[in-house]
């Protein structure tokens, strides 16, 4: 294979510290009363930004640039990191399933298969996320494999939804229960028995990440597989709108219920002989699901019963665990990330977020791999995120203690490349609490500047950026960019991420005095950093690399 030696930088030394910082959801917008990191007091980072165009630009963050099926995608922290991290562009999970649809090729493969082999008999469960956001899953897919199910053999199908509100608007679940509804009762109608089983809001039930909080998993385990829930309803769309009448209820946090019929019996607990497929594209959230639906040996709750299921998951969800062992369509394969290339070329790399972004900075930004290429180099640590406290009201959440996490890494010297990030803008942003989101750019910005004192004192280098936006902008708009108000007058809330760019900055003593972004690469993205970042360690980035944003001028 390729060689993995880089070549020295003709101009860029080698040895400088550079510290990596990730703001998540940290967009650029007008200013605006729904941007909140304009209504937030950032001190450090305006300072940055005085640097453009030398040293503080704009970079895109969405759609193809990332990997993702159009630009009408917005972009996520796991396609972000990924492009980050790899320097390169991969199509996403939610392309290559689309792709395996569109051509039928999803039901040639031997995941599909291998749990057909349960359609004579056995009921075909779906799980997965209901939604149109095109993060972790997408509707269309949902339909599509519905329909192409049921035409390849599958008799009776299960539903179990989670409702979403985070990468959609709060409140979208109805519809699309309702879309759901529409579908199985046209399956119904050419003979299959099609039900929604089970649900609940995606940030209470199933799609927890990082092991924050198996609990969250254990409720929708209980609902999906065993049928037992607090909340018990004749059908999904009964279940959501009462469940959503609790002034505090939102999609994001229902709680989980089933679905029973006359006799009060839930119409779809998974049975031994049955097939399961998780229709998450995106691991991160499913991962956790996925070990309990297949490991014979689990500890992180008591499942109670472990029916005997033949399991596919949309995706392999963990390439280094092969889990699930079976699975629909094949990951993307990001090869060479940049974490390899420096440990191969002995940079000394330390990360470090809290649980809910710990993954990002480690498990993605190295191409969705766990672990360390090389441990004598690397140093990786998680800061436990707060459970069971909604973000809005923790709104600094741990952005202090990252900080001086990666200052004191900084400052140890025993490290080339230390790289955080800072989970305010994103997390606090998805709860479209204004108020608490200023709050939580605050913190990020304090702990930038904490980041980038301890940068000064060694004379090393920072480069700071974001991995899609969310904080820059909380209201839903019209193609004006008008903000959408609700029957009542009220501007609609924007949990999700957004279409906009991230911004980029350089800095630091180290920083050679001839260093500033070339004027190129207007449609640069966030692939393009890595280059970057391998450049300021001394080190010409490979040639299949997006390129360097960064040029040397004499000076
Ligand atoms: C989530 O999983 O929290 C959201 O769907 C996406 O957020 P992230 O891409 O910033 O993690
Ligand atoms: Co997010």
């Amino acid at each position: 294979g390729k060689p993995w030696d880089l070549a020295a930088h003709p101009r860029l030394a080698k040895g400088k510290v550079v510290g990596v910082v990730v703001l998540d959801g940290w967009g650029e917008a007008p200013p605006d009363p729904f941007n909140c990191i304009h209504a937030a007091d950032t001190p450090t980072l305006d300072a940055l930004k005085k640097a453009a165009p030398e040293r503080w630009r704009l970079i895109k963050a969405h759609g193809t640039a990332v990997g993702l099926p159009t630009d009408d995608d917005m972009g996520n922290s796991e396609v972000g990191h990924n492009a980050l991290g790899a320097g390169q562009i991969y199509a996403q999970g939610a392309k290559l399933v689309d792709l395996a649809l569109a051509s039928g090729k999803i039901y040639e493969g031997e995941g599909f298969k291998y749990i057909r082999q349960s359609f004579e008999n056995g009921t075909l469960h779906l799980i997965g996320l209901l939604s149109d956001g095109g993060v972790h899953s997408r509707f269309d897919q949902l339909q599509l494999l519905l329909k192409g199910a049921s035409e390849h053999g599958a008799k009776r199908v299960r539903v179990h939804v989670l409702t979403d509100g985070r990468d959609v608007l709060d409140g979208s679940s109805i519809r699309f229960v309702e879309m759901l509804e529409e579908d199985l009762a046209r399956l119904r109608e050419k003979g299959v028995d099609a039900r929604i089983a089970s649900g609940g809001g995606r940030m209470y039930v199933t799609m927890d990440r990082y092991e924050n909080d198996w609990q969250v998993v254990k409720r929708g385990w209980d609902a999906h597989v065993l049928g037992e829930a607090p909340h018990k309803f004749k059908n999904a769309l009964e279940a959501v709108k009462k469940l959503r009448e609790d002034p505090k209820a939102n999609d994001q946090y229902l709680p989980p219920f089933v679905i029973v019929d006359e006799s009060g019996k839930p119409v779809g607990p998974i049975q031994d002989g049955d097939a399961v497929v998780t229709f998450n594209f995106r691991a991160d959230r499913m991962v956790m699901l996925a070990k309990a639906l297949e490991y014979e040996n689990f500890d992180k709750f008591d499942r109670v019963r472990f029916p005997k299921i033949r399991y596919a998951g949309m995706l392999q969800y963990d390439g280094e665990l092969k889990l699930p062992s079976h699975y629909l369509v094949a990951p993307p394969e990001i090869e060479r990330t940049s974490g390899e290339y420096l440990a191969r070329n002995g940079v000394r790399t330390y990360a470090c977020s809290e649980t809910v972004k710990f993954g990002h900075v480690t498990f993605f930004w190295n191409g969705n791999r766990s672990g360390y290429f090389n441990p004598s180099l690397e140093k990786y640590e998680e800061i436990p995120s707060d459970i069971g406290i909604p973000f809005n009201d923790q709104p600094k959440m741990k952005a202090l203690e990252i900080a001086q996490k990666a200052r004191d890494a900084i400052l140890s010297r025993k490290f080339d490349q230390v790289r955080v990030n800072i989970a305010n803008g994103d997390m606090v942003g998805h709860t479209g609490d204004i108020e608490a989101t200023i709050v939580g750019c605050k913190a990020a910005d304090e702990a930038v500047k904490i980041i980038l004192d301890a940068i000064e004192q060694v004379g090393g280098i920072f480069v700071l950026t974001a991995d899609h936006g969310n904080a820059e902008d909380m209201a839903k708009r019209d193609k004006s960019g008008k903000p959408l108000r609700d029957k009542d007058g009220k501007v609609q809330t924007l949990t999700s991420h957004t279409l906009n760019p991230v911004p980029i900055a350089i800095g630091g003593p180290g920083l050679a005095p001839g260093v500033r972004f070339r004027t190129d690469l207007p449609n640069a993205g966030l692939a393009n950093v890595a280059a970057t970042v391998m450049n300021l360690h001394g080190f010409e980035a490979p040639d299949h690399y997006e390129p360097t944003l960064i040029e040397v001028v004499d000076k």
